[in-house]
C-alpha cells in the first residue's frame, strides 16, 4: 500500500489527530507531520516523521494497545489546555466567550469508578479494559489510571469470570472504591442459580458488596460514602464523580458560584454530592430521578446532625422540570444534568430569573448550548472550571457560574 505523508491540525473529540481530508490519525499531536497508509478516513499505524514538542515517551507499557486512555503521548499540560480549549470552542460555537480557569487534573492512580470487561479464555480467564477500537480485553500488568485497591482485584474479577461467565460472554464489572470497600456490579454473565449464588460469597472478604444482574448477592458491610459531614449509603451502580479530588474541585466551584444563595435547589442531584455539603450553609431541595438515589440522600440528611433542612423529589426533569413559579423561591440554583444536558429545564431556569446558578457538565458541547439560553435571557457567564477526572481520556468536565449582572461580581 502506498505510504501518505499528512500534517495534523488538530485533535477530534475522542482525542485522534485529524488531518485534512479530514483523515483520522490516532496517538498524534497537532504540528505532527506523519507518514503511513490511509484507509478510508483513517491512518491507523501512522510513523512520527517531526514529533510534537508536546509528545511525551507514554507512562504505560499498554498504552498502544488499551483502550483506556488516548492522550497518554500529551504532556499534563497539553492536555489541560486541549481541555479548555475544546470547551471554548464549543462555547464560541454559540457566540459565548468566558474567564477560562486553569484545569483542575486529579492525579495519576485516583479514579475511585470505573468499568471493566471479562471473559474466558482457553487458559482459565482475562480481565481488563477493551482495546483501542476493538473488543479484545487487553491484559494489564499495571494501570495509571484505576486506583491501585480497583487494580489488585483484577485476579478476584478473573476468579468470578471464571465461575459465572458463559463461553462467550463478555462480564462488565462496574466498580466504587468506597470508604467501607469494593462494591461490584456485574452484568452479563449466566442465570444467579443456586451454585452461582452459593459460590460467589467466597469473595466477600474482597469486594463489600456483590450485586449480580441486578440482583443482591450479598452486602455484610453497606458501601459507605462521606459528602461533606454526611455520609451516605448509595445504592449499586449509583452515580459517583470518578475521582475524590474532581469531587472535591467540582464543589469548592459551585459553592463558591451559589456563594450568599440562601435558598438553594440540586438538579439532578444524583445521591447529594453537592446538596448534602451545602445544606452546612442553607437550606437544599434536591430533585433527582432515579428514586434510590433520593433515597439514599435523605437518609444520609435525616442521620447527618447540624444541617439545614434538606428536602428531595423524584422527578424526571426531562419531561417534567421544574416550573418558573416553583422555581421561584430560590436564589442558588446547581444544575448537574447527563451528557444530554438539560434544555427544557435550562429554558424554565431562564424565565425563573433564579439569581445564581452553578452548571456543571460532562459534555461541553450541550453545556453550551444550555448556557447560551441563560445568557440570552440576560445572565452573565462568570467564569468557567475546566476538571479533568478522566486523565489521559478525551472526556472533559466543568463547572461554571452565571448570574444576573446585579450580582456579577460573584
Ligand atoms: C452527572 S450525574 C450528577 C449527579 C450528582 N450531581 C453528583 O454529582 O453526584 C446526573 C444525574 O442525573 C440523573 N438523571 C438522569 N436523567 C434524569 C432525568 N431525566 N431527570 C432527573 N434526573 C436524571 C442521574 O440519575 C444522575 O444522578
Amino acid at each position: 500500500m502506498t505510504e501518505t505523508q499528512l500534517t495534523i491540525h488538530r485533535l477530534g473529540h475522542q482525542g485522534d489527530g485529524i488531518a485534512p481530508g479530514p483523515v483520522f490519525v490516532p496517538l498524534t499531536l497537532p504540528g505532527e507531520v506523519v507518514a503511513g497508509a490511509v484507509e478510508g478516513d483513517r491512518m491507523d499505524a501512522p510513523r512520527i516523521v517531526t514529533p510534537s514538542s508536546d509528545r511525551v515517551r507514554a507512562p504505560c507499557p499498554h498504552f498502544k494497545t488499551c483502550g483506556g486512555c488516548a492522550l497518554m503521548h500529551a504532556s499534563d499540560g497539553f492536555v489541560a489546555t486541549w481541555k479548555a480549549q475544546v470547551i471554548e470552542t464549543a462555547l464560541a460555537a454559540h457566540g459565548l466567550t468566558a474567564e477560562m480557569r486553569p484545569t483542575l487534573t486529579s492525579p495519576a492512580r485516583s479514579r475511585r469508578r470505573a468499568t471493566l470487561s471479562g471473559r474466558r479464555t482457553k487458559k482459565g480467564a482475562l480481565v481488563g479494559f477493551h482495546g483501542r477500537r476493538s473488543d479484545v480485553i487487553v491484559s494489564l500488568t499495571e494501570c495509571h489510571v484505576i486506583a491501585p485497591e480497583l487494580f489488585a482485584l483484577i485476579p478476584v474479577l478473573e476468579e468470578i469470570v471464571k465461575l459465572g461467565a458463559s463461553r462467550s460472554a463478555t462480564l462488565s464489572f462496574a466498580l466504587t472504591l468506597t470508604e467501607t470497600g469494593i462494591d461490584c456490579a456485574v452484568s452479563g454473565g449466566k442465570p444467579l442459580d443456586g451454585p452461582l449464588r452459593a459460590a460467589l460469597p467466597r469473595f466477600r472478604d474482597r469486594i463489600t458488596r456483590l450485586t449480580w444482574g441486578g440482583e443482591p448477592v450479598y452486602a455484610d458491610t453497606a458501601p459507605r460514602l462521606s459528602f461533606g459531614p454526611v455520609t451516605v449509603n448509595p445504592p449499586p451502580g449509583a452515580f459517583l464523580q470518578a475521582t475524590a479530588e474532581g469531587e472535591g474541585a467540582l464543589y469548592a466551584a459551585v459553592s463558591e458560584a451559589l456563594e450568599g444563595a440562601t435558598r438553594i435547589a440540586d438538579l439532578f442531584a444524583g445521591c447529594g454530592t453537592f446538596a448534602l455539603p451545602l445544606a452546612t450553609h442553607a437550606p437544599v431541595h434536591a430533585v433527582e430521578g432515579d428514586d434510590a438515589l433520593v433515597a439514599a440522600l435523605l437518609h444520609g440528611a435525616r442521620h447527618a446532625p447540624g444541617l439545614r433542612p434538606v428536602t428531595t423529589e423524584t422527578r424526571d426533569l426531562f419531561r417534567r422540570p421544574l416550573l418558573p413559579e416553583e422555581l421561584a423561591r430560590f436564589d442558588g440554583v446547581v444544575i448537574d444534568p447527563p451528557r444530554a444536558g438539560a434544555e427544557a429545564q435550562t429554558r424554565a431556569l431562564a424565565q425563573a430569573r433564579v439569581a445564581r446558578i452553578a452548571m456543571v457538565s460532562c459534555n461541553p458541547v450541550t453545556f453550551a448550548r444550555d448556557a447560551a439560553l441563560l445568557t440570552q435571557a440576560g445572565y452573565r457567564l462568570n467564569w468557567v472550571q475546566p476538571v479533568d477526572q478522566f486523565r489521559w481520556s478525551p472526556h472533559v468536565e466543568l463547572a461554571a457560574s452565571l448570574s444576573l449582572p446585579h450580582l456579577s461580581a460573584n
